[in-house]
Order: C-alpha cells, then structure tokens, then sequence
C-alpha cells in the first residue's frame, strides 16, 4: 500500500505536468492524460498513432466533477447505480461551459465517459480535481493491454510511468452505452448487452455498425496481424489453435482461453493469449467455434476484427 501511495504521488507529479501515464483498470490498461488539458490530450492520439477524429474515453471518480462537464438524466443514473464503477462506458450531452478539451471530443457536443472500478485507479482519481481522459493503451488497431507488460511493449520507453495494478480482471474493454436518444450499445464488452436490457426491462439496440465513426467499430481492431480463422473444428498442425474446452489430445500448439468451457474467464484470457501466439511467431491462428452469448458474443466480436487486415 505504501508502495502504492508512493507511485500515485509520482503519477499525479506526471499529470500535472501534462504528461501521459499508463493506468490499470478492470477492463484493459489505459493511456491516461488530464482530459482539461490540450496539450496532454495531443500527447495521447501522437503515442497511440490514433486518428484524431476518434473521441477519447474521459475516466472519472464519482458524479462530482461529472455534473460540471455533462447534462446527466435519470437513464444514466439507474445504470449508474447498478454498474458503476465497472465496465461500462456511456455516451453523455457534453454542457457547453465544459473544461473537457476539444482534443478529447473532436468537436462533438457528446463525451464518453467511465468510472473504473480498479482500486488504485480509483485513489488516483480521487486525488485528481480532473478527470482521466484515457484510451487502451495500445498502438491504434492493435491488441489492448492486459498488464503492465503488454503496455512496455507498445509504447517501450516513451511512456515515463506505468501503474502496476496486475492483470485486467474483465480482459476486454467496456461496454459503451449511448444514452443521447433511445439507449443504444455501441460497443459490447465487459457488462454482456442481454444483462443490461433485463435490468432497464426494456428494448436495447445494438447496432453493429455504429453512425459514430470510432475506432472500437472499425472493421480493423485488436488485431495481432496474423491471420486468424474462426470456427475451425481441425486446425492444421503449424496453425496456433484457440479453444475453451479441455481435449484429451495434448499439443504445443494448444491454447486454452478457458478449460471447461467458461465464456468469462476466456474473455480474460482473450488479448493475453493472442500475445503470447504472436510473441511465439505463429503465421495463422485457428479458433474452435465459441457460442456467441454473453462473454462469447463479446469475443466473437473482438476476434471478428481482428482477423479482419489487410
Ligand atoms: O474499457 C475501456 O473502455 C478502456 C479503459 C481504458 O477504460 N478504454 C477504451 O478506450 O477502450 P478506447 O479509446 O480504446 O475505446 C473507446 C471507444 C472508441 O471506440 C471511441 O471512438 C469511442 O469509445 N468514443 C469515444 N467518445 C465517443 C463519443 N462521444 N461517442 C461515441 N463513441 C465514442
Ligand atoms: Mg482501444
């Protein structure tokens, strides 16, 4: 703890000094920067390569400093007290007096934002008077963090502090919600879409292919850069093969997301692994079917634009 205490003083030195710093959250590692600032903003889309049309994710402690940035409704609330801090992310009216940088909206008048339930993110934050904007952090398109590790080989020396807060427990990023209009899930993840529509008892869209242009619905996402089959039943013997259900037959080419089938611990398991078969130069990765509900629609999802590269 005092370890901790000590390493959150160094990141709120960084922060304040408009420096970006990798932050743990439940979801994936994020590249964080204060989302008031323009010049700490910029530093986020130049390290990530990102296209600067792509909108940031602002992180925050509680509705406090919230209020002051985004016009809340009663929608927002109910899911707010069911789910946060956790992982999910809502889309929210941006108030026109907002400190948020224009950087981190791209000019819209809306703004994602997140209350992460990691504890140490959550000391950071409270000990913030702004909010975190903060991506994965990751090189744009490619595989999302999961460790501190996984962040030292995206960004290697150019970021000054990584948070250790060990691995994601969740593994796959945030559910994001609109809540401008109608609530519409823009991108599935850690809170599986058919929990949130029993809770709100009620219709809930999920368009796949988003009329907000963003990077998580791009065709090409998350993506080792090896090519990737889905729904193999006999992998060839050069091929990484990807499974959830244990098989008597051992095999170096094994990779096991889970061993019993468990859809959850697979999704943890999900960027970790696609690591480890591009770390160990694999040129093509089979992945046995995965039924598509709850976790394993989340990793349908991920795997889908992953292989999906020129
Ligand atoms: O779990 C997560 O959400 C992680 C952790 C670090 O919090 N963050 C994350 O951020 O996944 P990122 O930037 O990789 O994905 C956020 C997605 C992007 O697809 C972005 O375009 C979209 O949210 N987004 C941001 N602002 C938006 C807005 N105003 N309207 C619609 N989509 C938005
Ligand atoms: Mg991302």
């Amino acid at each position: 703890m005092k370890n901790n205490l000590s390493n959150i003083k160094k990141a709120i030195k960084y922060l304040d000094k408009n420096q970006c710093i990798a932050i743990p959250t439940e979801t994936v590692y994020g590249l964080a920067a204060n989302a008031y600032s323009s010049v700490a903003t910029e530093k986020i889309y130049k390290l990530k390569k990102r296209p600067k049309k792509n909108p940031l994710i602002v992180h925050y402690f509680d509705l406090e400093l919230l209020k002051k940035d985004c016009e809340i409704n009663d929608l927002f609330l109910k899911l707010y007290k069911k789910y946060s801090p956790g992982p999910i992310s809502y889309i929210l009216k941006l108030k026109k007096n907002s400190l948020i940088s224009k950087n981190v909206t791209n000019k819209k008048n809306t703004l994602a934002v997140r209350f992460p339930k990691h504890r140490l993110t959550r000391n950071l934050l409270k000990r913030l008077n702004y909010p975190l904007a903060a991506p994965s952090a990751n090189i744009s398109t490619k595989i999302s963090p999961v460790s501190k590790k996984d962040v030292k080989e995206e960004f290697g020396k150019k970021i000054r502090l990584i948070l250790d807060g060990g691995q994601s427990r969740i593994g796959v990023e945030s559910t994001i919600i609109n809540l401008i209009n109608k609530p519409q899930v823009l991108r599935l993840g850690g809170i599986p879409k058919e929990k949130i529509k029993k809770y709100l008892n009620s219709h809930l869209a999920y368009k796949k292919k988003s009329v907000v242009k963003s990077p998580g619905q791009e065709k090409t996402h998350y993506s080792p850069y090896i090519k990737l089959r889905l729904n193999i039943k006999n992998p060839n013997i050069h091929e990484a093969y990807v499974l959830i259900r244990k098989r008597k037959k051992i095999s170096s080419n094994y990779f096991y997301l889970s061993k019993n089938n468990n859809l959850k611990e697979a999704a943890k398991n999900l960027y970790k692994t696609l690591r480890l078969i591009k770390k160990k130069k694999y040129k093509s990765i089979a992945v046995e079917k995965i039924p598509n509900v709850g976790f394993g629609e989340v990793i349908n999802d991920r795997l889908k634009r992953a292989s999906n590269f020129k």
